[in-house]
């Protein structure tokens, strides 16, 4: 078998995506093994996530930090001490800084649930993203993989997956189909760069 991939996930809240990767790597369709997971709130479901799934966690409270760069300061020295090689952002509600960039360039990725570059960039979360996809009378959205920078949702994009938006849509439901593909994209970018396919052309995108 080949060298598994180490990657360090850093997740807020109920964590699907994270057990997305931990099924992957389970059932040995993702060449990587989880490092650490890291969150920066005590209650995370990511948290009881890995822990049931034997994977060693880490509480980083930003609260405890006096500047966004000291707690990612913090966050990187962590993710070094577990011989990290990819980040992997899965629902992690901070701002990454240059800092952060600068410690691993070209290896930080996030999933957005939409298709970017549209619904991007600060304030487009959670159910604002999906409203915002109604309210402009879209036929389709999405989910999209992308390197991180260091403006919001903003960095190369690796891979999108389009959903349609249907008739009776609210934003739960449709965010449901949207989060239904990031379960499978974003195990599958990952296999891209643990297979070093890091130069993805545009025409390349998960479609
Ligand atoms: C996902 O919708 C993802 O696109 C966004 O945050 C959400 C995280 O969900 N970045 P989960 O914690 O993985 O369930």
């Amino acid at each position: 078998m080949s060298k598994l991939l180490r990657i360090g996930v850093l997740a807020s809240g109920g964590g699907t995506n994270l057990q997305s990767i931990i099924d992957r790597c389970h059932d040995g369709s993702l060449d990587a093994e989880i490092a650490v997971v890291i969150s920066n709130n005590p209650d995370a479901g990511a948290l009881d996530r890995a822990a049931r799934a034997g994977i060693l966690t880490q509480c980083i409270n930003h609260r405890e930090f006096p500047s966004r760069e000291d707690f990612d300061t913090a966050v990187v020295k962590a993710l070094r001490e577990a011989g990290v090689e990819l980040v992997v952002l899965a629902g992690f509600m901070r701002i990454i800084t240059q800092t952060f960039i600068d410690a691993f360039p070209e290896r930080v990725i996030n999933i957005h649930p939409a298709l970017l570059p549209k619904y991007g960039g600060k304030g487009f979360y959670g159910d604002r993203v999906h409203q915002a996809v109604l309210e402009a009378g879209d036929a389709e959205s999405g989910c999209t993989v992308h390197l991180v920078d260091d403006q919001y949702d903003h960095g190369r994009i690796l891979g999108q997956k389009k959903v349609p938006v249907l008739p009776g849509d609210d934003p739960q439901r449709l965010a449901a189909r949207v989060l239904r593909q990031e379960h499978i994209i974003y195990p599958r970018a990952i296999q891209w760069m643990a297979q070093g396919r890091l130069s993805i052309a545009d025409d390349e995108v998960l479609l």
